[in-house]
């Protein structure tokens, strides 16, 4: 009998300015992969997580957009539990830390690191935009490296000879905000004595917390020596104002965390969990966080610090991963390779990519290459060729001519034995975050079960009709040999394991369901579980950053002068310079492709029926068949010009022109705005 656990596990909160890409969806994967196998194991586990709403970068995007923070963060959460819900992430909380539960437990929590003595007051000086009246932060200063020369560095370290330093120490520093010179202002901050934790912090590290490379790097920072932190912000700040202190906000990285513990305080209202019972100092539940390797400083040193310091549990467990490169590189808008979830949803099942990051991640912290060739390949050849093929091969002849019932007996039950045996091993590897490992021993079972069937082939025997019971026999062994392998999949394949578990009229399985195969009982007829993935369309999921990239700058000049100044001096080389008035009458609108069709007769159109939001529906026709697959184009954002006159076509009526980049036939490139973007949004 295996002891019931209780465990609250969370992935990293979200910022709320832009949209989820692959590497919040490996991590999201991840978590989510182990809690579903805790919950299959018969554990109670929660799993929560928010968006991270706060701080400066939002408050600008949202004043950038002429829109309030508040405004921007709800359309954003809106975005992110639909990529998540997509992705099958089963999250039982999403919040957002600009809740009233989070607001609620930071007083607390910072009342009681005060109380505690644990919160200090220093001045502090920092670059002043006199224009925008705001402080900026270290990395909303850009000017020269003091130590190499290289022009247009942040203010806190160098990209070309990685030295870090503060804006002060930048040659010509300017806002990144106005474009002007900032001045230094003195003011006082809030600071968290990090350094009080340096003894049992340590001790935390070494009792299991965190994987063996991360306590390594620890090392590193327990050696130079802990710094107390910053955790106050002056005015003009979007987030919460510090109890008796007006004008102060928590720095965003000392609320995000206490997001966590805020999605499940409402979790905890919701079904009448007790918060004391996980987050009490002497809780006996268990708490994990999934991360990126780039922010355990945070999650590893102030937040442990910060839950003792308020007289609260530490986490069990700080789990770190690595980052997702594309082709071995990193995700890049440039290179099209940026790709966000709601890229890759519409084009393929989620389960498809929940499968291949499954089979790479592993307990360490090395980054997880997504090849788009062997994304196809492994598909293919696993999910098609391997798994699904042993159901696929055995379903028919049991519907056809047993009447869909299952033998009472298997043929050879030592082979079954052996698949439930493998059960323990698997299960480890899913308890220690080595998905790889388990993905690795469930397909060579699949192996084994492939070969059974090879080494029978039913569909030889059933030619000959005394050699039904036979054929019912051998499928039997096959399906519950599969069936096995559905049930060690079902973290992973949460979908088409509920598929897998309607087909054989079962209302649920849990991993000891494995145990015990299934006889005597009738299936229902076998529909297809997966289908081939086609490279080709693989390769068309780096597209649509690099039509955006292409399409950037004729569009909008983002920001920089240089940038601006360069556009106008080409186009005056040409001759065709227009004034802001001429441009100002060209409304360009954010427009949805409801569908898209192609033209009979016409072998480079598309007929595309489009939302322009507040401007109602209209058909266009755009010579773009040889660059675009229309199915592939319905539901998504583009760019249309609202005003252009309707233009008569042998085809029919043309309400307006869409833009893209490109010479031409297949290389064309539609615009394509975020997925933040709404259908009739003006395109300024
Ligand atoms: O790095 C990030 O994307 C942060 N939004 C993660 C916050 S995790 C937690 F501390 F809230
Ligand atoms: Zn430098």
């Amino acid at each position: 009998m295996i002891q019931r656990r209780r465990i609250l596990v969370t992935s990293a909160l979200y910022y709320a300015n832009g949209p989820l890409h692959l590497g919040h969806i490996l991590e999201a994967i991840q978590t989510d992969i182990w809690v579903r196998f805790q919950k299959l194991r018969g554990h109670e586990c929660h799993y929560v997580c928010a968006d991270d709403t706060h701080g400066t970068p939002i408050m600008l995007k949202a004043q950038s957009e002429g829109v309030t923070p508040e405004q921007l963060i709800a359309r954003v959460n809106v975005e992110h539990r639909q990529d998540l819900a997509d992705m099958l992430i089963g999250l039982d909380n999403f919040g957002s830390t600009h809740s009233a539960e989070n607001q609620a437990i930071c007083d607390r929590m910072y009342l009681a690191l005060r109380e505690a003595g644990y919160i200090d007051r220093r001045s502090v000086r920092q670059a002043y935009d006199e224009k925008a009246k705001m402080f900026l932060p270290d990395r909303y200063v850009k000017g020269i490296c003091p130590v190499c020369g290289t022009a247009d560095q942040y203010g806190d370290s160098c990209e070309n000879c990685g030295s870090t330093y503060t804006p002060a120490d930048l040659k010509n520093p300017i806002s990144v905000v106005t474009g002007t010179a900032p001045v230094w202002r003195e003011s006082e901050h809030y600071f968290f004595k990090l350094s009080a934790f340096e003894k049992s912090l340590s001790t935390w590290v070494r009792s299991g917390a965190t994987q063996g490379s991360v306590a390594r790097k620890l090392d590193e920072w327990f050696t130079q020596g802990l710094r107390d932190w910053d955790i106050s912000r002056d005015a003009p700040y979007f987030g919460f104002e510090i109890p008796g202190a007006p004008g102060k906000y928590f720095y965003v990285w000392f609320d995000a965390p206490i997001g966590y513990l805020a999605s499940f305080t409402q979790l905890c209202n919701r079904t009448g969990l007790k918060f004391d019972d996980f987050l009490a100092a002497d809780s006996a539940a268990e708490m994990h966080h999934f991360i990126g390797k780039d922010i355990l400083y945070f999650h590893t040193l102030f937040w442990p610090a910060v839950l003792e310091g308020a007289s609260m549990r530490r986490p069990t467990a700080v789990h770190a991963h690595g980052f997702v490169t594309i082709n071995g590189q990193k995700m890049s808008k440039s290179r099209g390779t940026f790709i966000t979830a709601r890229n890759y949803l519409e084009c393929f099942s989620p389960e498809y990519l929940r499968y291949y990051f499954a089979a790479k991640l592993s307990s360490g912290i090395d980054d997880i290459d997504m090849n788009l060739d062997e994304f196809s390949t492994r598909l293919n050849s696993d999910i098609v060729g391997k798994l699904v093929n042993i159901a696929s091969r055995c379903a028919g002849f049991i519907t056809r001519n047993a009447a869909g019932a299952l033998s009472k007996a298997l043929p050879d039950p030592d082979l079954y034995d052996a698949f439930a045996a493998a059960g323990d091993g698997i299960a480890a590897a899913y308890e220690t975050l080595d998905t790889a490992g388990a993905v690795r021993d469930i397909m060579a079972l699949a192996d084994r079960a492939n070969q059974y069937i090879d080494l029978h082939k039913p569909w030889t025997l059933a030619k000959q009709p005394e050699k039904a019971v036979q054929v019912q026999d051998i499928c039997t062994q096959g399906l519950n040999l599969f069936r096995v392998l559905m049930i060690y999949l079902q973290p992973i394949l949460p979908d088409m394991a509920l598929k897998a578990q309607r087909f054989f009229q079962e209302s649920s399985w849990d991993w000891a369901s494995a145990a015990t195969p299934l006889l005597g009982s009738v299936i229902k007829p076998y529909e297809p579980l997966a289908t081939r993935l086609d490279p080709k369309a693989v390769a068309r999921l780096v597209q649509p950053q690099a039509d955006a990239a292409a399409s950037a700058q004729p569009v909008a000049p983002a920001g920089g002068a240089s940038d601006a100044a360069s556009l106008a001096a080409a186009a005056a080389v040409e001759g065709n310079m227009i004034s802001i008035d001429d441009f100002m009458r060209v409304d360009l609108r954010v427009a949805k492709v409801l569908s898209a069709s192609v033209v009979d007769g016409a072998d480079k159109l598309l007929k595309l029926r489009l939302d322009v939001g507040e401007l109602g529906q209209r058909d266009i026709f755009a010579g773009i068949r040889a660059a675009y697959d229309p199915a592939l184009l319905v539901g998504r954002l583009i760019v249309v010009v609202a005003n252009l006159e309707p233009r008569k076509m042998r085809f029919g009526l043309s309400e307006g022109m869409m833009l893209a980049a490109g010479p031409g036939g297949k290389d064309v490139f539609l615009l394509s705005p975020d997925a933040g973007a709404a259908p009739g949004m003006r395109v300024k």
